[in-house]
């Protein structure tokens, strides 16, 4: 597995191997891997030539400092999960390498990202989906994938990475790929490191709560479905919902009737003591 630092050097690599008719299947990451990276980077792997995967920490999808001071990193477990998952390539760079100039010297660039931006982590992150545009369309400039791989974990996240490549005319297969869970239904997060063994406790939760739900809604209106999932976890000493929104799963904008669509998901965010935790759950309709 070659490890690179440089842009022009990934530039350079990935040219060629276009050059040679291979395929690029690209998994972008922050790090503090874990099995659900680990299952796109085996996507990638079976469904392209050659894989490249990015580690890093993007600031500019920050909107809390110490969010990003706090988040986990580890350099060199990373490197081993991926050279044994079968990656090509790993980009590991610096601020300046992403962004030329520096953060505070950098070209900027509004992108349109939709109305599917604007809720949710939209409305509690302001600023965060410009910073993850920003970040994965400058990665994909570098990569020029084939194939990008993102988790349905950061379901939001998929949705509005759609719309960015539709507005900017960028030629890459987005494939959404399914949440891995640990075996007691915590969706497997970077952030589940910060939490102390109590919390750890008490996250499975979310998932339990969520997935009840989903019975719960067979012969239950949508508000009171959405009613009864926040005060089962509000009622549970540690765990804050920050938004609880159940949506038309293609515009992310919230529904009132379960027939008003016909994929729908329930998107939440929910804080463990200071701890950020996302999941989501299939109310309808394939591919659940
Ligand atoms: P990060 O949180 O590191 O996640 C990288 C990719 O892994 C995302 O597509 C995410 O949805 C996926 N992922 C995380 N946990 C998962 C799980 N339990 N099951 C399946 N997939 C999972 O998302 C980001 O980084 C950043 O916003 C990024 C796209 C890299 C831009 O900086």
């Amino acid at each position: 597995m070659m490890i690179v630092r440089t842009a022009a050097e990934l530039e350079a690599i990935t040219a060629r191997e276009r050059r040679n008719g291979h395929s690029i299947g690209f998994v972008p990451t922050m790090g503090a891997l874990h099995a659900g990276h680990i299952s796109l980077v085996e996507r990638a792997v079976a469904d392209n030539a050659f894989t490249v995967v990015s580690v890093f920490v993007n600031p500019t999808q920050f909107n809390n400092p110490t969010d990003l001071a706090t988040y986990p990193r580890d350099e060199e477990a990373d490197i081993r999960l991926l050279a044994r998952a079968g990656t090509d390539l790993v980009f590991m760079p610096s601020v300046e390498e992403v962004y030329p100039g520096g953060l505070e010297g950098r070209k900027r660039h509004e992108f349109a990202l939709g109305s599917a931006a604007e809720v949710m982590e939209g409305k509690f992150r302001p600023g965060h989906f410009q910073g993850v545009a920003e970040v994965v369309s400058r990665l994909f400039e570098l990569v020029r994938p084939d194939r990008a791989y993102f988790g349905e974990k950061d379901f939001q996240q998929i949705a509005v990475i759609r719309n960015m490549v539709a507005s900017e005319g960028i030629k890459v297969d987005i494939v959404a790929c399914p949440i891995k869970r640990a075996d007691d239904g915590l969706a497997l997060s970077s952030r589940n490191a910060l939490l102390t063994p109590e919390q750890r406790a008490i996250a499975p939760e979310i998932h339990r709560t969520l997935a009840e739900s989903v019975k719960y809604a067979a012969d239950h209106s949508v508000r009171a479905t959405h009613d009864t999932v926040v005060e089962q976890l509000d009622a549970v000493p540690g765990l804050e919902v920050e938004y609880f929104e159940i949506v038309d799963a293609r515009t992310l904008q919230p529904v009132e009737e379960w027939d008003e669509a016909p994929w729908i998901v329930g998107c939440i965010t929910v804080y463990c003591g200071n701890v950020r935790l996302i999941d989501n759950i299939c109310y309808k309709q394939e591919p659940c």
